[in-house]
């Protein structure tokens, strides 16, 4: 099949009667970059509704770890519903939860017996870790980075701090929440280069958090992303974590590592943390874990995840459909798909980065296997972000058959699925390339 394919004006008529009727009775506070309208998905491939054939770089906002409907998991979810849908796990026991915590302790880069907890989503995953740490420790406050995102139920939403539009008129949120600035290398948040950087940025905690504003004792975990995903893909120097891993041991506060978003392969290792050799005490898993079904994991050490019968719980948490999707999915990720995200990762961002001599708007490439950020720039110098340029890069890629997304303010993510070819990749650059000759051409 010829990818992309585009057959029509965009949106086609189909698409564009079904978003008129979206209009009416959905939700508006969805964030739709472009018009797509689905009707089939195959591997990194997806027509739409009026038979335009698309290359898919944003895989459902990193979520479609093996592809659209692949077939194993389409299998393994016909199996699981054949025999049953639902009987929750929280009051009732079945085979496919039990073996999937079996996976996940085997998997998470934490040593020692690890228990999980089951949810739907991302964000109940970091209730559910934010809930542990309190009543584990005793303490209440939380501190995390400012651009991160871990959701946006009230206490995930509490942590979030990507874009304000995601926090203005919910307040007041969870107190006893604290932001420090992330290690944002092109951006330091304290004007040095990365060549010479000892993550100087972690002082912030240490100087000024817990001399000014809340004491260490009292702070019962710290949640952070190895890479920033919503906040715009930002990867920090391996002594960011280390050193944060560092200063948590050191005052019992517990180091929770939100891979919701860079876990299950995408960074091309199992969860992106392992690039830097830190072992977290809570790990918070969704998005890809299930190629799609919902599912949400806070794992932890299980003298950690010690809580009594009653103290949390979820009806639909860890559904057997979903964990049967899982287990699949952790199957195809070892077989093949992590190596193909390092492998193929690699040489997307080397063919994004070569695209730097040519489009003076790229400011900076970066990312761990197919995990990269594209960050877009007026001018190199001063770093201007190029905001609606970015949006305009990401509509012309669209128009021209391949599925991007923005992330922070300036950033374009490239999150394909894990099954993503070289080929293909070679495609995306292609047209990413023709996309950046379109908006720069028109901002002349
Ligand atoms: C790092 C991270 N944590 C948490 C979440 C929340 O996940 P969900 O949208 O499934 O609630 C996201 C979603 O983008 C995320 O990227």
């Amino acid at each position: 099949m010829n990818v992309p394919l585009i057959k029509t004006t965009l949106p086609g008529p189909k698409a564009k009667a079904l978003i008129e009727r979206d209009k009416t009775v959905v939700s508006p506070s969805y964030t739709r970059g472009y018009p797509l309208v689905i009707e089939r998905g195959d591997g990194a491939i997806v027509e739409d509704v009026d038979g335009n054939v698309f290359l898919d770089c944003a895989a459902g906002i990193a979520v479609n770890a093996t592809g659209h409907s692949h077939p194993d998991i389409v299998r393994a979810i016909t199996d699981q519903a054949r025999k049953f849908l639902h009987m929750s796990g929280t009051d009732f026991y079945y085979e496919p939860q039990v073996r999937l915590a079996e996976e996940i302790a085997s998997i998470v880069p934490i040593r020692g017996g690890i228990r999980s907890f089951f949810a739907n989503s991302g964000t109940e995953a970091i209730e559910a870790c934010i809930k542990l740490s309190r009543y584990a420790t005793g303490r209440h406050n939380i501190i995390a980075f400012l651009g991160g995102f871990h959701g946006r139920s009230m206490g995930s939403l509490s942590l979030t701090s990507s874009k304000a539009i995601q926090r203005r008129g919910f307040g007041p949120l969870l107190s006893g929440v604290y932001h420090a600035p992330y290690a944002d290398c092109y951006r330091c948040p304290l004007g040095l280069r990365a060549e010479n950087c000892a993550a100087e940025c972690v002082d912030f905690i240490e100087h000024q958090l817990f001399v000014h504003l809340v004491s260490p004792d009292e702070v019962a975990a710290l949640v952070v992303e190895p890479i920033q995903g919503e906040g715009g893909y930002v990867v920090p120097p391996d002594q960011f974590l280390q050193r944060l891993r560092e200063l948590t041991t050191k005052h019992g506060i517990l180091f929770v590592d939100d891979e919701v978003q860079s876990g299950m392969g995408r960074s091309g290792k199992m969860f992106a943390i392992e690039h830097v050799g830190v072992e977290p005490d809570v790990v918070a898993i969704a998005k890809g874990i299930a190629s799609g079904l919902p599912l949400g994991v806070a794992a932890a050490r299980s003298g950690l995840m010690a809580w009594p019968p009653g103290a949390h719980a979820s009806t639909f948490g860890g559904n057997p459909v979903s964990c049967a999707a899982a287990l699949e999915t952790i199957r195809l990720l070892k077989e093949s798909l992590v190596a193909n995200a390092a492998d193929v990762g690699g040489h997307l961002k080397s063919g994004l980065h070569a695209l730097m001599d040519k489009h003076p708007s790229i400011g900076d490439v970066r990312g761990r296997g197919l995990m990269i950020g594209v960050e877009l720039v007026r001018d190199r110098q001063t770093k201007e972000r190029a905001t609606t340029e970015r949006d305009a890069v990401v509509s012309a890629a669209f128009a021209r058959g391949l599925l991007l997304l923005g992330a922070g303010r300036n950033a374009i993510r490239f999150s394909p699925p894990l099954v993503l070819t070289r080929d293909q990749a070679d495609t995306a650059v292609r047209i990413f390339d023709e996309a950046l000759t379109e908006v720069e051409t028109r901002r002349r």
